[in-house]
């Protein structure tokens, strides 16, 4: 069984952005990245946090902007809006999930598609969904295919199934398996789905991306499966400092043993997502220079 070590595969990711960022930089350009948190949940602070961390170490300029839980549906359009039109702002990101007031769906559709580094406008859907590499591929998502690709695992032709069909990781990352290159047989489930365990099963790679702790068991994984499991759960731990710990969607200590190769949590996805939105930055302020000098 091998551990799909996500920190230090991320690690060499961004290596690669670190030298992209400095050829940006020799001609004259520092990429910057805006990222907008409403309200005040702590899971998301602590998201964005290494978000804005992982660009001070790269040299990525970046702006944190955090509005408070009351504000309103206007007020944040108003600050996409003036992000749009900033041109030292290459990409926005407006951390998910809003305060309850706040209808998402409008400010992702106000974002510039050419600022969009989460790769939620519709323009970048669509681009996701006929092959167009010149869109935006969400971070989640594509930290788990490049996962996958970093540690040599056969994808095509696989079974892969998906559990969960958000926006966010679901939807794309089966839109991503299906697509030439990586070429897997896909299968999404989702809450309604009859017989999930015995679906699962079949899976040679499997992505659970649900967000319920440890709730896929031993029953639900084939021996030698490869899983990525793509879950972030706070679970309350009176014997750690901070409170709670950290569990993916996968039991981990039961399901392990059979696996082929499975990501840890904390130190799998996480790091590779936050590895791609670097990586989407940088593409963002080459396409706008690419655009400026006419090329
Ligand atoms: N919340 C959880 N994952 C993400 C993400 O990839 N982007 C944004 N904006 N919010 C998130």
């Amino acid at each position: 069984m091998t551990i799909l070590n996500g920190k230090e595969i991320a690690a060499d990711a961004l290596a690669g952005c670190r030298e992209q960022v400095q050829g940006l930089e020799a001609r004259g350009v520092t990429p910057g990245l805006a990222v907008v948190i409403v309200g005040k949940d702590p899971a998301s602070h602590v998201y964005v946090g290494s978000k804005v961390k992982t660009c001070a170490d790269l040299g990525i300029y970046s702006r944190r902007i955090e509005l408070p839980e009351e504000t309103s549906q206007k007020e944040v359009l108003e600050v996409v809006a003036g992000l749009n039109a900033d041109p030292s702002i290459h990409g926005i990101l407006v951390q998910s999930p809003p305060p309850p007031h706040i209808n998402e769906e409008e400010i992702i559709r106000l974002i510039d598609p050419d600022k969009d580094v989460d790769g939620f406008h519709p323009v970048n859907v669509g681009k996701l969904v006929m092959e167009d590499d010149s869109g935006f591929v969400p971070c989640t998502p594509q930290g788990c295919i490049q996962l996958l690709e970093r540690a040599g695992i056969e994808t095509s032709g696989a079974n892969a199934v998906v559990i969960g069909r958000s926006m966010i990781v679901g939807k794309p990352m089966a839109l991503l398996l299906m697509g030439r290159g990586i070429n897997a047989t896909v299968t999404v489930a989702h809450s309604r789905t009859k017989e999930l365990a015995k679906v699962c099963r079949e899976a040679d790679i499997l992505i659970p991306a649900i967000g319920k702790p440890e709730f896929v068991t031993a029953d639900f994984v084939k021996e030698g499966a490869v899983v990525i499991d793509v879950g972030i759960n706070r679970l309350e731990d009176s014997s750690r400092k901070s409170g709670y710990r950290l569990v993916g969607d996968v039991a981990y200590e039961e399901v392990a043993p059979k696996c082929r190769a499975i990501t840890p949590v904390p130190g799998g996805v996480g790091p590779m997502t936050i590895a791609m939105l670097m990586s989407n930055t940088i593409k963002a302020a080459r396409s706008s220079m690419d655009q400026a000098e006419g090329g």
